[in-house]
């Protein structure tokens, strides 16, 4: 551990920035791992754990209040604490590199705009389920030390016509008042939820508004736009980003480098990692994840894990629908 990481914690301790505490910590976490100093970085962990368990009451830091539906009776944003780290995930290197240029260019923000270059902070991720685009979204939230907002769509989009149109509103009001990471997770939702009552025009008008909220938007926050259908999103729609990242399902290099990373903490590790590899191909990483999590659930549960139950495992893995 670092002078400087100690020192950090001290700081965020002192501004009452529990944003910053946590990021200092998770640091120190990070590079114990690194050295195979696992218990204490388990140990941590499980601290910072409990400390977020009582964030409602007594939390050093206080989140705003998320804004409420027309009827007063919904959260349309929940906004929380990211703990998600984004070495935790293995993206893509152009995704990666645009998440870190983008993070890194926020302290920069004012001289951009002082020269009249547009700052970026309209993001659209794209990509098939299970890939790590929500998860890409807390952790550029916890890099940059921001509040996390998750839009709930279903509650912005009001049965009730025109109150869509006042929800968005709000929404865009609270990232314009407040600095945070937020995210239209399934965005694409926002115009396929009328679709079952047929209600073109309606639809339509939703999009359109969301659109030119995000046209006019250029508060302190960064949206960040989810769809797992790039092929229902035309040009128009994309060329309002100001960057496009898109996800993939991993390759086998990939899929052998999450297998490592999530059997970091195992002991004993029952499976040779280039077999599982070659037997997860194809898959998202949402699948290679949960089958380490089979495993060592069941190492856990039963203490030992055959050959041929990591074979079954495998197998239960490749059979779902993902
Ligand atoms: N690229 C990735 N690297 C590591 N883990 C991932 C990755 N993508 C998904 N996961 C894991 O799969 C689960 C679902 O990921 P999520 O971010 O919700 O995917 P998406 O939003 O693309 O559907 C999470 O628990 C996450 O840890
Ligand atoms: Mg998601």
């Amino acid at each position: 551990m670092a002078g400087r990481q100690i020192k950090d914690v001290v700081r965020a301790f002192q501004a009452r920035d529990e944003l910053a505490f946590r990021r200092a910590v998770n640091e120190i976490i990070e590079e114990e791992e690194a050295r195979h100093h696992f218990a204490i970085a388990r140990d941590l962990r499980a601290l910072l754990a409990v400390g977020s368990g009582a964030r409602q009451t007594d939390s050093l830091f206080t989140l705003p209040p998320a804004p409420k539906s027309r009827d007063n009776e919904w959260d349309l944003i929940d906004v929380r604490i990211p703990e998600l780290d984004l070495s935790d995930l293995v993206l893509e290197p152009s995704v990666a590199s645009t998440l870190d240029e983008v993070a890194g260019e926020v302290a920069h923000w004012e001289e951009l705009t002082s020269a009249g270059v547009p700052k970026r902070q309209k993001l659209l991720f794209t990509g098939p389920a299970g890939t790590g685009k929500t998860s890409a979204a807390e952790g550029l939230a916890t890099m940059l030390g921001w509040p996390l907002g998750l839009v709930s769509v279903d509650t912005v989009v009001s049965s009730y016509l025109g109150e869509t149109a006042t929800n968005l509103r709000r929404v865009f009001e609270f990232a314009r008042d407040h600095r945070l990471v937020l995210v239209f997770d399934e965005f694409d939702a926002l115009g396929r939820m009328r679709d079952d009552s047929s209600e073109h025009g309606e639809m339509k008008r939703v999009v359109s508004s969301f659109l030119q909220f995000l046209d006019h938007y250029s508060g302190p926050s960064i949206l960040i736009a989810i769809t797992n259908y790039p092929g229902l999103l035309d040009f128009a729609l994309w060329r309002r980003f100001d960057e496009v990242a898109e996800f993939k399902r991993p390759g086998v290099h990939a899929i052998r480098r999450l297998l490592r990373l999530r059997a970091r903490a195992m002991r004993v590790k029952p499976f040779a990692t280039d077999e599982v590899a070659s037997a997860l191909k194809g898959l998202p990483h949402a699948a290679v994840e949960r089958f380490v999590y089979d495993v060592r659930r069941e190492q856990i549960l039963r203490g030992e894990v055959s050959a041929s139950r990591v074979s079954e495992l495998l197998r239960g893995i490749r059979q779902r629908a993902w």
